[in-house]
């Protein structure tokens, strides 16, 4: 059946993907989000959860492409494709920088996301779509907070904060990409509703897994009870990111939610200004 006309990505967002790289040698080897250890071991789980998991991404879109008609969501998947192949590239070098230079065995580090995925990939094709669709909420429901907040990178080494700020600039232009595509090919949102169920318990509790194995692999304590502290504040405190991007969250479980719904364009061209 022709799906004509289904990209719901702003007409007035043309989008690209830049084809930057970063030198992250010096900030990497030491805690660069202001010295704090909890905000930094933070971020770099992250970082760790990205290049397997981008690439499942792309490839639970690619997977249902040949059924897209519509020229403008095949353009943005286009770009889709190519925006998360370049985060995945800078991600892997940002993984490998970090992990040499604090002395962490990488292997042992993505094995905890590849496993994941590898579970994730013995499910339906829809299935893995409705997977990359709520992960790619979440992705960019951090992303916005993000640039809203310019506090979550406060103290962060300019370098650092550059990278994570490219890449919610471009988490935020192509969110509703997995999305679009997903309605196109008749995906249900119950499915989704059901699928973050899952994934809001398991990313979060894969994300503390990282952050222990990187204090073990440091020899540090992992019952630190100031790194915790600092972790709690951070996260859930008065103006915890958690906390912050609750409403954002909440948004999917609406049954006529859409990722723009969140019509936040302005901070976008706001933030991308801030990066030139
Ligand atoms: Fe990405
Ligand atoms: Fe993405």
């Amino acid at each position: 059946m022709p799906n004509a006309a289904l990209s719901k990505t702003p007409g007035d967002l043309a989008f690209e993907a830049r084809n930057r790289r970063f030198d992250l040698r010096e900030p990497l080897a030491g805690d660069w989000h202001g010295g704090h250890a909890f905000q930094t071991a933070f971020f770099n789980a992250l970082s760790l959860s990205f290049p397997s998991g981008e690439k499942f991404f792309v490839d639970s879109v690619k997977h249902y492409l040949p059924r897209i008609d519509d020229p403008k969501l095949k353009s943005d998947a286009a770009v889709f494709v190519q925006q998360e192949f370049i985060h995945r590239r800078e991600h892997q070098r940002y993984n490998e920088v970090f992990a040499e230079a604090r002395g962490f065995d990488l292997e042992k580090l993505e094995a905890l996301y590849i496993r994941e995925i590898q579970r994730a990939k013995k499910e339906p094709p829809i299935v893995q779509l409705a997977a990359t669709v709520v992960l790619e909420h979440i992705t960019a429901m951090f992303a916005a907070g993000s640039m809203r907040n310019s506090r979550w990178m406060d103290g962060a080494h300019p370098a650092m904060a550059d990278l994570w700020h490219w890449h919610a600039i471009e988490e935020t232009e192509h969110k509703s990409v997995a999305y679009d595509v997903y309605l196109a090919i008749g995906g249900e949102r119950k499915m989704l509703r059901q699928v973050m169920r899952i994934i809001r318990m398991r990313f979060p509790y894969h994300v503390f897994l990282s952050i222990c194995q990187m204090r073990r692999m440091e020899g540090k304590p992992v019952l630190s009870l100031s790194f915790w502290r600092e972790g709690y504040a951070f996260l859930f405190g008065r103006d915890g990111i958690i906390r912050e991007v609750a409403t954002d969250f909440r948004l999917f479980y609406r049954d006529d939610f859409h990722p723009w719904m969140l019509d936040n364009r302005e901070l976008l061209q706001k933030t991308i200004a801030m990066q030139r």
